[in-house]
């Protein structure tokens, strides 16, 4: 399988990217609110540090991850509908969005406390901003309100992929997979779909 992405068919950089992604998103999800909920003490400071750490790991994969993309083709979306492959692509820029700005709000939120962000134990970031409790609870509320923004993309992403396999039967979800091929079948010209309307 070849590493780069054509316009058939997604590479095996952006698939493995993407799955991996998708997991330490999801990771990153459940231990935020996992945590959210554990008494203060040893385990909660610990699912913290986790947490941050995984979110860090996010933010410097979703940098590359977009570096990447923008240096190599971009499949061509199949739906033949204008409006569908408009709302995907917006809806991809919003996961895009979401996977910079979480991370990025958690690291701030973080430096306004005053608790410096370290990853795994192996280094400590610099603060983004100085400590202000004001600031600190703006941050709050928006990593909460973006941690439910995640969950409506995300939501409409893995339908729109569910919608596309079982009800359009294109390649949109199996050209993802990583099994398949980079090869899947392009769409089909408008002359071609006017003549098999007929
Ligand atoms: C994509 C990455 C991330 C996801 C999906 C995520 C998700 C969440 C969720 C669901 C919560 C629980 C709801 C809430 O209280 O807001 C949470 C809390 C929190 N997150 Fe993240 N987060 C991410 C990255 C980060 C990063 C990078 C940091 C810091 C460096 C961070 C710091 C925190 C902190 C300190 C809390 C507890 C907030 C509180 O005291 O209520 N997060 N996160
Ligand atoms: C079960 C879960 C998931 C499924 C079934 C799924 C499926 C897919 C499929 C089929 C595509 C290709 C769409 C196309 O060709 O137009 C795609 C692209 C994408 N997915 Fe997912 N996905 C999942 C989870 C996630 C998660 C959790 C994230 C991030 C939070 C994510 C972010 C993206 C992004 C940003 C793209 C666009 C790739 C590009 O730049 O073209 N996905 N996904």
């Amino acid at each position: 399988m070849a590493i780069k992405s054509h316009k058939n068919g997604f590479g095996f950089a952006t698939k493995s990217l993407h799955w991996i992604m998708a997991l330490l998103v999801l990771s990153a999800f459940t231990i935020g609110w996992y945590m959210d909920f554990l008494p203060l003490g040893m385990a909660k400071l610990e699912w913290v540090s986790r947490h941050k750490s995984l979110g860090v790991t996010i933010l410097t994969l979703t940098i590359l991850r977009i570096v990447w993309r923008l240096c190599e083709p971009t499949p061509q979306a199949l739906s033949p509908h204008k409006l569908e492959r408009g709302a995907a692509k917006l809806g991809h820029l919003g996961l895009y969005g979401v996977m910079i700005a979480m991370p990025l709000s958690g690291w701030m939120m973080s430096s306004a406390a005053n608790f410096p962000v370290s990853v795994f134990g192996l280094f400590t970031l610099p603060n983004l901003v100085g400590p202000d409790k004001e600031l600190f609870e703006t941050l709050r509320t928006v990593h909460w309100a973006l941690s439910w923004t995640i969950v409506v993309l995300v939501g409409t992403h893995i339908a729109a992929a569910l919608k596309h396999h079982f009800i359009d039967r294109d390649a949109t979800l199996r050209r993802m997979l990583p099994g398949s091929g980079s090869d899947a079948p392009s769409r089909p010209s408008a002359r071609k779909q006017k003549e098999s309307s007929l």
